[in-house]
């Protein structure tokens, strides 16, 4: 068996009972054994700002730099708002981003889950998601992943019981296995 890979998940709602997080979970608990998730919270993060670089940055920001240089890979699972990314996520991505020259994602190999209780399945904040991906050089798997109708996806205890949904992230989380093992830098 190839050796464990660290996957950060990064999750794009602050949400306490988030069903994109249910989703995510939903992906580590059907994944093969030699990923290992660990969601890297973004929601203590101030918001981005390029002074706080040029002099003394929040500590925050160096944890969270610094959780994320330690993954070997980088799973998003976001919800849409107003058929685009919640700027918590996009907050979190620049905030790693940065300083110039000194990205925390650069090279890492990403997968994006997108969830919405609606039926097009946050397909707006997917593609947003993915124009930064291109940009920070992360090679992102092409396997789409859309998740709609998702409140209804899950038991009031938050298994999840929808067998196609079950089997479509069992596939996605098997490839995401397979594009980490290829592209992950050592
Ligand atoms: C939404 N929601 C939403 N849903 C969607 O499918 N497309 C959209 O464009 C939007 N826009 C939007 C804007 C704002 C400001 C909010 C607060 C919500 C609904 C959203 O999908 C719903 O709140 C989900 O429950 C959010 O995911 P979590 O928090 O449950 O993970």
């Amino acid at each position: 068996m190839s050796q464990p890979r660290t996957v950060a998940v990064i999750v794009g709602s602050l949400r306490k009972d988030s069903v994109t997080r249910k989703v995510a979970r939903a992906i580590e608990a059907l994944a093969p054994t030699n990923l290992r998730f660990e969601e890297v919270p973004i929601g203590d993060l101030p918001l981005y700002n390029q002074e706080y670089d040029e002099t003394d940055p929040p500590a925050a920001y160096q944890a969270f730099r610094d959780r994320i240089r330690a993954a070997d890979a980088v799973l998003f699972a976001t919800p849409e708002y107003n058929r685009g990314l919640p700027g918590a996520l996009k907050n979190a991505i620049d905030v790693g981003s940065r300083p110039y020259g000194h990205s925390a994602w650069n090279g890492k190999p990403a997968a994006v889950v997108s969830v919405s209780p609606g039926a097009i399945g946050a397909f707006g904040a997917n593609h947003q998601l993915r124009q930064s991906l291109v940009f920070l050089n992360m090679p992102t798997l092409q396997h789409e992943a859309y998740v709609g109708n998702a409140f209804s996806l899950f038991s009031e205890t938050g298994e999840l019981v929808n067998e196609g949904t079950a089997g479509f992230l069992t596939a996605f989380a098997q490839t995401f296995a397979d594009w980490v093992e290829k592209n992950a830098a050592t």
